[in-house]
């Protein structure tokens, strides 16, 4: 008998997006004349920056020639993408990371369900709460948790609440936990960690001997110079955190696939006789065996995204979902809405009015102004009460959205 992975039977029936596909797509089906506007899923809209697209093209060329065709490639990434790494995203910004400790990856969504599988069955985890849903839900798949309660919280994590009354950004636990998984600027809420936070957790860390997991996916969307873009940028961060980053958000990546996870060698953690062990070593093993690397196009095309045109024309590109964050925030603003984030994250994180719940907004949001969104409460409890708006979409959209939000909900 197959007996099946129980642990997977404590989780909700559906992902997050594709519940809300299926939503989404029922209601299609039963009014299909409804243009439905769609801010959900935080997907790029605007097509490969055409720096990019001429290294994919090059390289795709250069593997039907007998010279420059390539099989497997390095397990952690091609040089060329992995200096180009090192030099614009950590030496401009004065932190040095080495060759080998950057991975390579298919995604940041990948890296981040993944990552735990180095860490032992019993650490304690604790996650802002709300956030990016695949942390908790790979940890619950893992078993480190036991069964949610009504209100979705799984017994064994310790939820750090994102409210408003902390700006959106929880200070450390006072509990003891062996790994923090933190989201910066934020998923769902769009909050930025300033410095100074960000340096009260490294501290906290080492304290505690805990690692964090820092998920910078959304660094490229910072507007303000004085927040940090990595963990690195703080003192000890290299003795306590490992950072993903993607080109999907950055650079329009989410059909091409392409991210990495720096895990530096001064990293450890512990055997249960105390003995130190880097984690390095440990992920290496763990990609090596159950990845085989990103394509070299795919790779030639995100070192692209470094090159002077691809950094105008990427640079561009958000500017462009950037100022639809800007209209969706002040164009619901001036409808009487109190939103959130959109400043320095493409995503708006929304109060609902009349204290509904975020499911209940969500359905009348379809149902009435036929514009999709992301309930709240899907990204964890706390977000209960809240919709997130996603600023990746085309102009025209993002305004007719706000007109028709105005004009279902305004005050
Ligand atoms: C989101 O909408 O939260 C993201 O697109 C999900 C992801 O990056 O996997």
């Amino acid at each position: 008998m197959a007996r099946i992975n129980d642990h997977y039977r404590k989780l909700r029936a559906g992902y997050l997006f594709p519940e809300i596909g299926r939503r989404v797509k029922a209601f299609q089906e039963a009014n299909p004349k409804a243009r439905i506007i769609r801010l959900g899923i935080g997907d790029v809209t605007l097509p490969l920056a055409p720096a990019v697209v001429e290294a994919f093209r090059n390289a795709v060329d250069e593997m039907a020639t007998a010279e420059g065709f390539r099989g497997y490639g390095p397990e952690q990434g091609y040089d060329f993408l992995v200096d180009a790494i090192r030099k614009h995203d950590f030496e401009a910004r004065g932190v040095s990371i080495a060759q080998d400790e950057v991975f390579v990856s298919d995604g940041s969504k990948c890296d981040s369900g993944n990552l735990q599988e180095i860490f032992g069955a019993s650490c304690r985890f604790a996650v802002v709460d709300p956030v990016y849903p695949v942390y908790v839900d790979t940890n619950v798949m893992a078993g480190r948790t036991g069964p949610a309660d009504e209100s979705g919280r799984f017994t064994g994590i310790t939820y750090l609440p994102a409210t408003e009354a902390n700006g959106f950004v929880p200070e450390p636990p006072a509990e003891r936990v062996d790994l923090v998984y933190l989201c910066t600027p934020n998923n769902p809420t769009g909050a930025a960690a300033t410095r100074e936070q960000l340096a009260r957790w490294v501290a906290w860390a080492h304290a505690n001997d805990a690692v964090i997991v820092f998920d910078a996916a959304y660094e490229a969307y910072i507007t303000d110079p004085a927040l940090p873009r990595s963990i690195y940028e703080l003192e000890g961060a290299k003795e306590c955190a490992i950072e993903m980053r993607s080109f999907s958000k950055r650079a329009g990546f989410t059909g091409v696939r392409c991210a990495y996870t720096v895990v530096p060698k001064a990293l450890t953690g512990s055997t249960d006789t105390g003995e130190r062990i880097p984690l390095n070593a440990l992920w290496s093993r763990r990609q090596s065996t159950k990845f085989n690397g990103v394509s070299y196009p795919v790779q030639r095309a995100a070192a692209a995204v470094y090159s002077e045109a691809g950094l105008v024309q990427t640079a561009a590109q958000i500017a462009f979902y950037m100022e639809n964050a800007r209209r969706l925030r002040e164009g619901l603003g001036r409808a009487g809405f109190t939103l959130f984030g959109g400043i320095h994250a493409p995503y708006i994180w929304m109060r609902t009015p009349r204290r509904l719940g975020s499911w209940e907004f969500f359905d009348r949001l379809l149902t009435q102004a036929h514009v999709v969104g992301t309930p709240g409460a899907g990204f964890g409890p706390s977000g209960e009460g809240y919709l997130r708006l996603s600023a990746f979409n085309s102009r025209e959209n993002v305004d007719e959205a706000v007109d028709r939000v105005r004009r279902a909900f305004g005050a």
